[in-house]
């Protein structure tokens, strides 16, 4: 079987949060039967990087509506899969990945060219997988755009929202200037939203499958507190709708990684992880102690990532002994709240703006508890890699964190972290305090957190049969 990844990110050439890691890394677990070919922009910055490793595939000339542009393909094998990179001048020769004027056009412009390289090639694969908004263009367009190939009607697509709130919600001017779709799919409903267009909405109303990175964000997308807007179309396509959580790839993410300062396994953990944690408070300018309990985040700075209850937190935390880390990069407001407690508690909060995947590694090896009070989290990665270096996460029980952390039960020793349910200070500083306790009081009980979360299947070989089973359906084909 033949499969396209669509996208906009991908480790390991362009990430700017888990959508990168996700398109990275799952092709890499599939069954040796599906052939995966991944195809993204090429950007400024990574055609410098990597023009000289790439051959070139194809010239093509792409029309759609008043978009008529020249561009090339790139191809470059990476760990068994193929990445082909769309180059052109007008839309990707950029720094930057999104937030352009122009992006509705961008996205348009990518679709259609991906649908020009097949035709050009004459190659087909059985099914599109496109992630996230950007990439529904290319449905759209395959579906109801004009083509004098009628293999590119029978391609299935599977449609995969990584985060709802981010849509596309532009002027219906734009299907028909860059999509050059009939107005009657508009004037139907198919196209519309309200007085315009959401590129969301098109994918997830086109697709013939429509999947989300975990079980429970699957259901909280269908009620209007969680829908974002498109909860009602959502129901639509309920009985198409598969929630499947994310995994990690650890050959990158693992505590032996270079990455990390003093390499550890489960057998080590504890001797390690200390010496992890003191070198970090050096690097950051912490007090040192390897018996300080020692807690931050990684993460985009957004309100996604309730970085508002540790913002508010923390005095009465550093009151209570408890030292903070923080990497991200993000919302001015939030990285302007974490500076000032930095110069309010110097060597007791430490803030890191930007994006590091060094620092990042040996943040996951040497904190002791991961923050993720996510107001609504579609998966996240993090408290995956975090139980995977064996350190705790103290998560909201919210979409794929409620999936994937096994809240710690005192009375049958279990669990492989710590979460608490409303969004709310009270109940965050109440956990917070009990996880606290297990650290002071109860060595061995957080011992046995963190093996658990060492040993748990964090991998992408799940979730890969899962999307297996999502190409099977869709293409009626039982081989695979
Ligand atoms: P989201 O995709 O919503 O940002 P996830 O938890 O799914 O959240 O994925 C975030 C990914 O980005 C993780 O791999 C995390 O380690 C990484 N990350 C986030 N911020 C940074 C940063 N400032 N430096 C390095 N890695 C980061
Ligand atoms: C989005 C979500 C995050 C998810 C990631 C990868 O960025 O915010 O929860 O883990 O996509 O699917």
């Amino acid at each position: 079987m033949k499969v396209y990844f669509a996208a906009f990110e991908a480790l390991p050439f362009v990430k700017t949060g888990g959508l990168a890691d996700v398109v990275g890394s799952l092709p890499s677990y599939y069954d040796k039967k599906i052939e995966v070919t991944t195809i993204l922009p090429f950007y400024h910055f990574l055609k410098e990087k990597l023009l000289d490793k790439t051959q070139h595939l194809v010239h093509l000339y792409v029309k759609s509506g008043i978009l008529e542009e020249e561009c090339d393909v790139y191809t470059l094998q990476h760990a068994g899969t193929e990445y082909r990179f769309i180059d052109s001048p007008t839309f990707f020769d950029r720094n930057g990945i999104y937030g352009y004027e122009d992006d509705a056009a961008r996205f348009a412009f990518f679709g259609a060219a991906v649908i020009e390289m097949m035709c050009r090639l004459e190659e087909f694969p059985d099914i599109i997988h496109t992630h996230d908004y950007h990439t529904a263009p290319l449905i759209a367009l395959c579906k109801l755009g004009k083509h004098h190939v009628e293999r590119v009607y029978a391609i299935k697509h599977v449609f995969t929202i990584h985060n709802l709130s981010f849509q596309g919600v532009y002027d219906k001017q734009i299907l028909f200037d860059y999509l050059d779709l009939d107005r009657e799919d508009y004037d139907n409903g198919t196209l519309r939203f309200n007085d315009g267009i959401n590129y969301m909405k098109i994918g997830i109303v086109l697709a013939d499958a429509v999947t989300t990175v975990s079980k429970t964000y699957a259901r909280e997308i269908l009620e209007p507190s969680g829908g974002q807007g498109l909860d009602t179309v959502l129901q639509y396509r309920q009985d198409d709708l598969y929630g499947i959580v994310n995994g990690i790839d650890e050959s990158f993410f693992n505590p032996k990684s270079s990455f990390v300062r003093y390499p550890y396994s489960i057998r080590n953990v504890f001797k390690e992880k200390k010496k992890n944690k003191l070198f970090l408070q050096q690097e950051l300018g912490l007090e040192e102690g390897e018996d300080i309990f020692l807690v931050g985040m990684v993460s985009r700075l957004t309100s996604q990532k309730g970085i508002e209850l540790l913002i508010n937190g923390a005095e009465r935390m550093i009151r209570q002994g408890v030292e903070i880390a923080v990497l991200g990069t993000g919302e001015t407001r939030l990285e302007y709240a974490l500076k000032t407690l930095c110069r309010k508690f110097p060597g007791r909060i430490a803030y890191t703006c930007g994006y590091n995947e060094r620092l990042a590694h040996q943040m996951y090896a040497g904190l002791d508890m991961l923050l993720m009070p996510s107001l609504y989290e579609p998966c996240g990665l993090s408290q995956l890699i975090a139980m995977h270096f064996g350190t705790v996460p103290f998560v909201r029980e919210t979409g794929g964190l409620r999936d994937t952390v096994e809240a710690f039960n005192e009375y049958t020793d279990s669990g492989t972290g710590f979460s608490f349910g409303p969004y709310n200070q009270t109940d965050f500083n109440h956990v917070f305090d009990y996880a606290y306790e297990q650290y002071l009081d109860h060595p061995d009980r957080w011992h046995k957190i963190v093996r658990s979360g060492m040993k748990k299947d964090v991998s992408f070989a799940e979730p890969a049969a899962e999307y297996e089973k999502v190409y099977r359906k869709v293409t009626g084909n039982e081989e695979v």
